[in-house]
């Protein structure tokens, strides 16, 4: 669907921020397991980019009694692109107006989805500057690859829990440029997942059905690896360190994408990315349908290999109501 006659006004995912309501232990999972950096704290929040990241970073946490999402930044696909989305979106229940910008950007546009999610949008991002002793040879890549945990790469995607999928999926496609490129429709013909991008990757946003009926919960952030090795290594740390893998490493259907999907410390699942899954490059996509309802879609979408996702992964999401977000447990 055309972005409302901008193109695609929407160009990549910049960065997300989450909540934790412990954030000495998030920022270990991050920086110690996961090999990000950390830049600076601000009040309460620490900015943390991956090694791959363009933009200064990736991903913000800030401390807060709950886990859960605090915003997702879009940048666009130029100023003008900007200015005519915020145009098109002042005045409507989705506008929540212009903010002077966070760590790195200039001034953004925020939204929130019709679930509540709320959605950034910004053009001006600074690139990161390594500092000296940090620079890489490669000149592709904007900072030495660390040495430390199983460094990931760069942000990947993000998966919105949602009360409805139908209205939120609608929201990025009509309001920010998004294509829709698999679907996933369970009994009664019922929406229960949508998979969104605006690049060739199969998607950078996916709304799927909150089946506690709650909505505006953040489901996963993801992160990329490139080799499906990675997550082989992480997933060999995780008991080490007394982080509890939900499920995976596996190949999911949806996306092909190889997964796994740990907790943080926090209560956050996150979602390491082992490589791309396909890419899209046909501007007539047609939508890849499971139907759900159908035992066969229902296990191949999900995980192709066979087998079925744990319950925890249609029920827990951030925040939760129940303590379901497990305790990191301390290694000796
Ligand atoms: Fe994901």
């Amino acid at each position: 669907m055309e972005g409302r006659g901008i193109g695609y006004p929407v160009a990549q995912l910049a960065h997300v921020e989450i909540y934790t309501p412990k954030p000495e232990e998030t920022l270990w999972f991050f920086t110690e397991l996961l090999g990000m950096e950390k830049l600076e704290q601000r009040g309460q929040s620490v900015y943390l980019r991956a090694y791959e990241d363009y933009y200064t970073y990736s991903l913000k946490v800030t401390e807060r009694a709950a886990p859960g999402l605090g915003h997702v930044a879009w940048r666009t696909a130029s100023k003008e692109a900007l200015d005519e989305c915020a145009r098109q979106l002042e005045g409507t229940p989705y506008g929540l107006g212009w903010s002077d910008g966070d760590m790195g950007e200039g001034p953004a546009y925020r939204v929130r989805t019709p679930d509540g999610h709320v959605m950034e949008l910004v053009w001006e991002l600074e690139y990161y500057q390594a500092p000296d002793g940090q620079k890489s040879l490669l000149r592709s890549r904007p900072q030495r690859r660390p040495l430390r945990g199983i460094p990931v790469r760069r942000i990947d995607h993000v998966n919105l829990m949602c009360k409805e999928v139908g209205p939120n999926k609608q929201f990025f496609m009509d309001h920010l440029g998004f294509r829709l490129r698999e679907a996933k429709i369970g009994h009664g013909g019922v929406e229960v997942g949508a998979w969104l991008s605006v690049s060739p990757l199969v998607h950078e946003v996916a709304c799927m059905r909150d089946s506690k009926g709650r909505g505006n919960r953040l489901h996963h952030i993801a992160y990329w690896y490139g080799y499906p090795q990675h997550i082989f290594d992480v997933a060999d740390a995780c008991p080490d360190y007394g982080i509890r893998i939900e499920t995976g490493p596996g190949k999911h259907g949806t996306t092909q994408a190889y997964f796994m999907y740990v907790f943080e410390p926090g209560g956050n699942r996150v979602e390491l990315f082992g490589d791309t899954g396909y890419l899209i490059f046909d501007p007539d996509w047609k939508t890849v349908v499971w139907d759900v309802a159908n035992e066969s879609d229902l296990e191949r979408s999900s995980i192709w290999f066979g087998g079925r996702l744990p319950e925890s992964f249609y029920t827990y999401g951030t925040p939760d109501d129940e303590a379901a977000a497990p305790e990191r447990r301390q290694a000796s």
